[in-house]
């Protein structure tokens, strides 16, 4: 039997993964993981418990045991409502700490996995064709400008009634992006098999239209 079909969206921050993986999902019918959820929800946790984010026994004991559950576009950790705080900066920043210690991607590894259901899955994050689905049939290392992203954000931000500093944006992206990229474990990079698309000059509908095509061209998209 053929394994289910993984699309792997990696990137660096608001380049626009999220966005582009739920409109081709809900294109082809298939499910979404936002894997940088995972990091922001544990980041919170450990927060909200007293843990530091670089005791990586003490945060791999919260990944591993954690009370997330995500439910009609609802991200809940136990009995509490976390959609809006797992996208405030605090948070941002927190998950790209935690997401250095390997002991936290690793107890994070199966979760993700368990995503990979029939008819197929479109995951985003920075590892899913390096580490999570290295068997991805399609891997997009999806970019932009730090400029076009930071804007985007902070568009994203105000929209949700949330404070944002342009300024501020731009220096966390550029940090987190520096992190991301340097980290011994699973950094952000461009994989030789994956597809660029920078879309610092291109609309969410020009993106989606760009892996759709690819999706048609490798004959993944039954029907
Ligand atoms: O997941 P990631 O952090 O990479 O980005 P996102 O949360 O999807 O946010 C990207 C934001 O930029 C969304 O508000 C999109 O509407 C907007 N945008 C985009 O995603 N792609 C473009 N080509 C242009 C704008
Ligand atoms: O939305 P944005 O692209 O800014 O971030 P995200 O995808 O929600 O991820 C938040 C942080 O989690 C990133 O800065 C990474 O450090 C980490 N992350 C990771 O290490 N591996 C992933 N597969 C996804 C996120």
């Amino acid at each position: 039997t053929q394994p289910v079909p993984v699309i792997a969206i990696d990137g660096p921050s608001a380049s626009g993964k999220g966005t582009v993986a739920e409109r081709v999902a809900a294109a082809l019918g298939w499910q979404v993981l936002d894997s940088g959820s995972l990091y922001r929800i544990v980041a919170l946790a450990a927060m909200r418990a007293g843990v530091a984010l670089d005791d990586e026994a003490g945060v791999a004991a919260i990944a591993a045991t954690l009370p997330a559950r995500f439910e009609a576009g609802r991200v809940l950790l136990a009995a509490d409502d976390v959609t809006t705080e797992i996208r405030t900066e605090a948070c941002s920043v927190g998950a790209s700490k935690v997401a250095v210690l390997p002991a936290v991607r690793e107890a994070l590894l199966g979760w993700q996995r368990d995503y990979r259901l029939a008819p197929g899955l479109v995951a985003d994050g920075r590892d899913m064709g390096s580490v999570v689905f290295p068997d991805a049939a399609l891997k997009i290392f999806l970019t932009a400008s730090a400029e076009a992203r930071a804007e985007r954000r902070y568009k994203q931000l105000m929209d949700k009634g949330l404070a944002a500093n342009m300024q501020s944006l731009l220096d966390d992206l550029r940090e987190r992006d520096a992190r991301d990229a340097a980290r011994p474990v699973a950094p952000l990079m461009k994989l030789p098999d994956a597809a660029l698309l920078d879309t610092t000059e291109l609309d969410v509908e020009g993106a989606v239209a760009f892996v759709l095509d690819l999706v048609r061209g490798r004959g993944l998209a039954a029907g």
